[in-house]
């Protein structure tokens, strides 16, 4: 199965955790197609850990759905989901237990992907709670890779080992399609800002096929829902979300999206931001340090039209002027070209800069542009 673009969509355990349901899922996916999120290229609408009965049926080993979340069991809910166009995810555990203490696959891994393509899945997030002990983390992704490719439907691989056991090494080989990279997300600046500093050195191994996944967006949930925490601002967001782009990190919405607000919908639908996300060649943003400027993530990243995406992020409580220099992702001054700078996210007039920019960035934001050479 081929996945040439990092996933775009929306996963439940963000904002519901245990509170799922089949209504839940049916007005998500409603929301996503009404509010536009299909057609930005949004596709999956994923239902994460709690979605089964406490125990597997005693008769045939099978997981079974919770019937007073998921009354028509889950194949209603994929055909519901696959009738708006778009495609359905599900969730299970490499251990004996998921995370929430549900039926794991562990030893389970060929019957469970049997039953997930009987259902219609088209994506599995796969955890990493409760593994056996002194069993590998790498033979248990083996297992439901291998069990995935015998299931007779193409279902996307996502790993979820939160970058343990130095799963960038090897998950590929196992014919994962994503891997977590990091332990999990909360709704603040700290959090997310920490995710990109430990995975901005790490990005050389996500590529097409196989993507570093930084966890679920927290943008626009304002603090509310499970992982709400204290809660980040419009500026925090945009960072958040313009960083997982420069990443080519998969797009996985994590806010009720039935409840965004406007600011929140039009960051998450840029089209620039999506495409600098979706670029073909999924490269890893240079990073260019500056050492008077420890708030600031000055990052560069070739595109495969020969353009660059630029973005300088402002980590610091105050407001800063960021600089690159040019010459520092490899265009000195005397190669001949300037860059015309075309702002993303403000809708700044167009400028062209010659051999360095500096840009005025308020606390936790960013700015970000994509940037055309122009001969001299
Ligand atoms: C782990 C994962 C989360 C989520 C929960 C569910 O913590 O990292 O993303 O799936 O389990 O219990």
């Amino acid at each position: 199965m081929l996945v040439n673009r990092p996933p775009m969509g929306w996963n439940t355990w963000n904002t519901f955790g245990e509170k799922i349901s089949d209504s839940l899922i049916r007005e998500s996916t409603d929301a996503f197609v009404r509010l536009g999120l299909k057609d930005a290229g949004y596709t999956y609408v994923v239902v994460d850990d709690c979605w089964s009965k406490r125990t597997r049926d005693p008769e045939n080993d099978r997981i079974v759905p919770e019937p007073e979340k998921f009354p028509e069991g889950m194949k209603a809910v994929a055909d519901y989901v696959h009738g708006k166009g778009l495609k359905f995810g599900m969730y299970s555990c490499a251990g004996q237990r998921t995370c929430a203490d549900y039926p794991g696959s562990f030893d389970h891994e060929f019957l469970d992907a049997e039953t997930f393509a009987s259902w219609g899945v088209d994506y599995l997030k796969y955890d990493f709670c409760y593994k056996p002990y002194g069993l590998e983390g790498q033979l248990l992704y083996r297992r439901m890779g291998a069990a995935l490719r015998a299931c007779g439907r193409d279902i996307l691989f996502s790993a979820c080992n939160w970058g343990s056991d130095d799963v960038w090494s090897w998950i590929r080989s196992a014919g994962a399609h994503m891997y977590r990279s990091t332990g999990d997300i909360f709704d603040t600046p700290e959090s997310f800002h920490n995710i990109i500093d430990s995975q901005l050195p790490k990005l050389g191994t996500s590529a097409p096929q196989c993507f570093n996944d930084m966890d679920m967006l927290t943008v626009g949930m304002f603090g509310k829902g499970l992982v709400g925490s204290t809660g980040c601002t419009l500026a925090d967001y945009r960072t958040q979300f313009a960083v997982w782009c420069m990443c080519s990190a998969p797009l996985m919405l994590g806010c009720d999206i039935r409840a965004m607000t406007p600011e929140i919908l039009t960051l998450v639908t840029n089209r620039d931001l999506i495409r600098i996300d979706q670029d073909a060649e999924a490269r890893p943003p240079m990073v260019i340090p500056h050492p008077w400027y420890q708030d600031g993530r000055m990052l560069v990243k070739q595109l495969d039209d020969g353009t660059y995406a630029i973005c300088l992020a402002n980590f610091g409580d105050r407001e800063t002027e960021l600089p690159l220099i040019f010459a520092d992702f490899g265009l000195p001054n005397n190669a001949g070209y300037d860059l015309r700078l075309h702002d993303v996210l403000d809708g700044e007039e167009d400028r062209v800069w010659r051999e360095y920019l500096r840009q005025k960035v308020a606390p936790h934001d960013c700015r970000v542009y994509i940037a055309t050479l122009v001969k001299r």
